[in-house]
């Protein structure tokens, strides 16, 4: 075979990162071979993302690039995959025109023989939804490096009335626990020294016996020198056994991605996020007590229809009282299909994004006031190369997440842990000293010992 270079591009959450690797895992295998230069690619696929409007409007921009390529070359076989495909498989290939191959989340494997098709002049379209595939016996295709994503489970049944994931991905269904810390093991043994276990919804994983806190604790055996992290928590079904897991395990990421969308009771109903904030902030407390050093990050919407000052207003106030690390803050965008697309989006555009920069601007300082109390506090930090704007500085991170700026030191070397002292900070990055090597396997020890 000749024509059989692929270049892909991935948008949206790290679910899609790595099924982009589990594509490519599933064409190498198929005799296909992977290209980081669009102009040499032979089919260009475009793995995307329907979460809001503006992710759909910029994969269409793209695409429109990618069309003035196929003008000059009509033998490139241009596919979209993941999320638009499963939701806008017609307006691409009847509308748009430009689209050889339209496959969803659920169809990956039949990826080679639905590229032939287009190859034969023809539509390669796959879009079913499964209740079962989980890609379990598919190595994916990872470059070397030290950070790795590993999906867990597929799909979501939270059926959030704003969210179109369910419809996109389907329902929800895990991997087997062995072919998770075979893979894990896999890692270890190429020198990946961390793991993002990744699902919609993590906590609902289930294996048998096995919950999530199992899993977790399974993979944190592999290599205790290894950092296991994992997202997306749901509030509603975090456990206290999950809790005492993380606290147990020294190379699991004191670090919970914990969604709370908003802090108005009233909205999260509207929402069916089936919590109220005093269960949030009473979850948020007893972790605090179980993990001591627990950092929080999360996503808020603003603007959710029916949004009053008074609710925007108890957004910031429980921002203030959980003081997160982190935060992802979107506008709200009605998606057609889910149940708030029925209500009114009766918030305008203005007061959502005036609201929207007070819940950024607020979390900047958040996160600011968070990285100053770190000041003269040691770190244990994942050396992870040179610091993007120098090479006399070295960057890494901490176990939640934070970017540490080391200077060079010739004894240190990409992918061991370091002990750093903090001596700067602002609201994204800490600055520190190096002050010796770190061992995560001792620090193991010394609590089980
Ligand atoms: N509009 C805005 N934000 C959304 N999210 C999901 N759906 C929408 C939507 N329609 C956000 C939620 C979710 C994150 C992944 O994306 O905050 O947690
Ligand atoms: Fe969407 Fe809610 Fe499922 Fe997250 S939990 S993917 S926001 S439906």
């Amino acid at each position: 075979m000749n024509k059989n270079k692929v270049y892909i591009e991935t948008y949206g959450c790290q679910m899609n990162l790595a099924d982009t690797e589990i594509v490519l895992g599933i064409l190498q295998n198929n005799g296909y071979c992977a290209t980081k230069h669009s102009e040499e690619a032979d089919i260009i696929l475009v793995n995307t993302c329907s979460i809001r409007d503006n992710a759909e409007q910029r994969i269409y921009g793209r695409l429109g690039n990618f069309k003035t390529i196929k003008d000059r070359k009509p033998d490139l076989i241009v596919g979209v995959l993941g999320c638009m495909a499963e939701r806008l498989r017609k307006d691409l290939v009847e509308k748009k025109r430009i689209v050889d191959v339209v496959v969803g989340p659920d169809e990956y494997r039949r990826l080679p023989e639905l590229i032939d098709v287009a190859f034969n002049g023809d539509k390669g379209i796959g879009v079913k939804l499964s209740k079962t595939e989980t890609y379990d016996n598919i190595l994916p295709h990872r470059e070397d490096g030290l950070q790795a994503w590993l999906s867990v489970m597929r799909g979501c049944d939270k059926f959030c009335t704003f969210c179109v994931v369910p419809f996109t991905r389907g329902r929800e269904r895990s991997r087997s626990l062995d072919s998770i810390t075979d893979e894990v093991k896999q890692l270890s043994e190429r020198g990946f020294k961390e793991v993002t276990l990744l699902g919609q919804n993590v906590n609902s994983y289930k294996d048998n016996q096995n919950d999530f806190a199992d899993l977790l604790a399974a993979c944190a055996q592999v290599d205790r020198s290894m950092r296991i992290r994992f997202t997306t928590s749901h509030p509603q079904d975090l456990s206290d056994k999950l809790l005492y897991t993380i606290a147990e395990h020294p190379n699991i990421c004191n670090y919970i991605h914990l969604p709370v969308q908003t802090g108005s009771n009233r909205i999260l109903e509207l929402m069916n996020r089936t919590y109220t904030i005093e269960h949030y902030l009473e979850l948020v407390e007893k972790a605090r007590k179980i993990i001591p050093n627990v950092s929080f990050s999360t996503d808020i919407i603003s603007g959710f229809p029916t949004e009053t000052f008074e609710d925007h207003i108890m957004t910031l106030d429980v921002m203030r009282e959980v003081r997160y690390d982190g935060a992802y803050m979107f506008n709200y965008s009605p998606r057609e299909g889910t149940k708030a697309f029925k209500m009114a989006d009766d918030v305008s555009e203005e007061v959502k994004s005036k609201r929207l920069q007070e819940i950024i601007n607020l979390q900047q300082q958040i996160s600011f006031e968070l990285n100053q109390e770190l000041i003269g506090k040691e770190e244990t930090v994942l050396i992870e190369g040179f610091s993007k704007k120098s090479d006399k500085f070295l960057s890494g991170r901490t176990d939640s997440n934070k970017v540490v700026i080391i200077p060079l030191d010739e004894r240190i070397k990409t992918g061991v842990y370091v002990k750093a002292k903090i001596d700067r900070a602002t609201s994204a990055t800490l600055f520190g000293e190096f002050t010796g090597f770190a061992n995560l396997l001792e620090e193991h020890l010394s609590l089980t010992g």
